[in-house]
């Protein structure tokens, strides 16, 4: 009775977030980078850019046909951004519900956006929403690799 170990599941992802530059420029770097390291996430790779337009579209390319693509893209090239890799279990899954909504007046209270966001337009980062998405951004913002 109670030997058995019951399995915890949990995969070993690294996901991309974005401090979009309204968060630059409001000083939350340290805030946002403080909630992923007190959860236990690493921070596996880290800079702060001014981010060319083009890495900005290919970014955004799935939503290269809706109406906020090109505003999304004026906004994130309107100031620097800092883009993190950031791994740890479940690291995925883990840094979206963190996030939040994208849109913060939806975004739970105790979310990155819900505590520190009010817009859509201005709701201070991004994150990889899957596996796929995950590498492919990982793969554009840091063609250099991360620490491993
Ligand atoms: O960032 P997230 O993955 O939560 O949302 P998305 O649906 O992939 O949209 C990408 C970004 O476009 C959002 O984070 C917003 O900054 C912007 N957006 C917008 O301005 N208006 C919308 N109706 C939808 C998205
Ligand atoms: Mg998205």
């Amino acid at each position: 009775m109670g030997s058995e170990k019951v399995s915890s599941s949990f995969v070993n992802e690294t996901t991309l977030v974005l401090i979009k530059p309204g968060g630059v420029s409001r000083g939350l770097i340290g805030e946002v980078t403080r909630r992923v390291e007190a959860r236990g996430l690493t921070i596996s790779g880290m800079k702060l850019i001014n981010a060319p337009r083009e890495t900005v579209e290919t970014h955004y390319a799935e939503h290269r046909e809706r109406p906020f693509f090109k505003d999304v893209c004026d906004y994130l090239t309107s100031g620097p951004i800092v883009a993190m890799a950031v791994s740890g279990p479940n690291a995925i899954k883990a840094i979206r519900t963190m996030m939040g909504a994208t849109n913060p007046i939806e975004a739970t209270p105790g979310t990155v956006r819900g505590d520190l966001a009010l817009t859509i337009d201005d709701n201070l980062t991004h994150s990889s929403d899957g596996e796929e998405s995950a590498a492919r951004e990982l793969g554009l913002w840091f063609s250099e690799g991360m620490v491993k």
